[in-house]
């Protein structure tokens, strides 16, 4: 396997993978301490149920969010899987209002999966099945080296502040459906760090995004404030990558220390078909 970075700070691509029972998990998990989100290229073949294994072999692979939704029928059939793609059960592309594509819009914005769910994501895995000709990046921020550049004033403030997050909040924002009761029952918010510190590396990282919601125990106001300054500094240009997906990309990303999100395509011409897995920090 061979190792390559594409960012000053982070982001490695990987290339001459095996998988099946010869991948060096030590390798990848090296590699994903070092670099927080690896490209791994030449995956054509991965099949959901490959996909779930490779996923299984760093932490445990939680049940899709989509699993809570009583509403819509899903496409894929194990539970592990997110249906991330504009394509309908019987294969073909969704019309715009779509009540499963308007659920996509918070991926829209800047977010660490599941940072509502306790434990959290660890890892995310992405793989490509179908791609549009063009547009439809996923685009990365490095939180460790954001958390770097901060000041020593601004890092000794914010080290032991806490930030509930929700999936309403994102919700929201993205002008999606809000939660369904159901969704609302079994998706309760969660309390989490808003500086994180990797149990592998040690680096420290700004834990934030579209589902942080507001600082324990600050007004709603400048709990917001922060938040927001925060974010728009992890994710100035300098500790961002772009993604353009080819085919038979995988995407394996650590949630602890980074964020994400999704670009637009033409959805309303392309099929753009991705399946996420995801494993729990626990
Ligand atoms: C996700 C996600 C981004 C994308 O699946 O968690 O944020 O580009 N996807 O599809
Ligand atoms: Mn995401």
């Amino acid at each position: 396997m061979m190792v390559r970075q594409l960012h000053p700070h982070f982001m490695a691509e990987v290339t001459d993978i095996e998988f099946g029972q010869l991948v060096d998990v030590a390798k990848v998990q090296d590699a994903i301490d070092d670099f927080a989100v690896l490209v791994l290229r030449g995956q054509q073949g991965l099949s959901d149920d490959a996909q779930i294994a490779f996923s299984a072999m760093f932490g445990p692979v939680t049940r899709s969010i989509t699993v809570h939704r009583e509403d819509s029928v899903r496409r894929l059939k194990r539970d592990e899987l997110s249906d991330i793609s504009n394509v309908a059960e019987d294969g073909s592309r969704l019309v715009n209002n779509d009540r499963k594509r308007l659920l996509q819009r918070p991926a829209r914005l800047w977010h660490t999966d599941s940072s509502f769910r306790q434990p959290v994501g660890r890892y995310t895995f992405l793989a490509a099945r179908l791609l549009p000709p063009d547009g439809g990046n996923t685009e990365f921020a490095d939180c460790r080296a954001a958390y770097d550049a901060l000041p020593d004033a601004t890092k000794a403030r914010i080290d032991s502040l806490e930030v509930m997050h929700s999936l309403a909040r994102s919700r929201r924002l993205a002008v999606a459906p809000e939660l369904s009761p159901q969704e609302a029952a079994n998706l309760p918010p969660t309390v989490q760090p808003l500086v994180r510190i990797h149990p592998r590396s040690g680096r420290k990282a700004l834990y934030l995004g579209s589902h942080a919601e507001r600082i324990v125990g600050w007004p709603h106001d400048e709990g917001r404030a922060l938040l927001d300054e925060l974010e728009n500094h992890a994710t100035r240009a300098e500790f961002v990558y772009s993604h353009a997906w080819q085919d038979g990309d995988l995407v394996m990303w650590d949630n602890r220390c980074t964020l994400h999100r999704a670009t637009p395509f033409r959805d309303d011409l392309y099929v753009r078909d991705m399946r996420r897995t995801t494993v729990a920090d626990a």
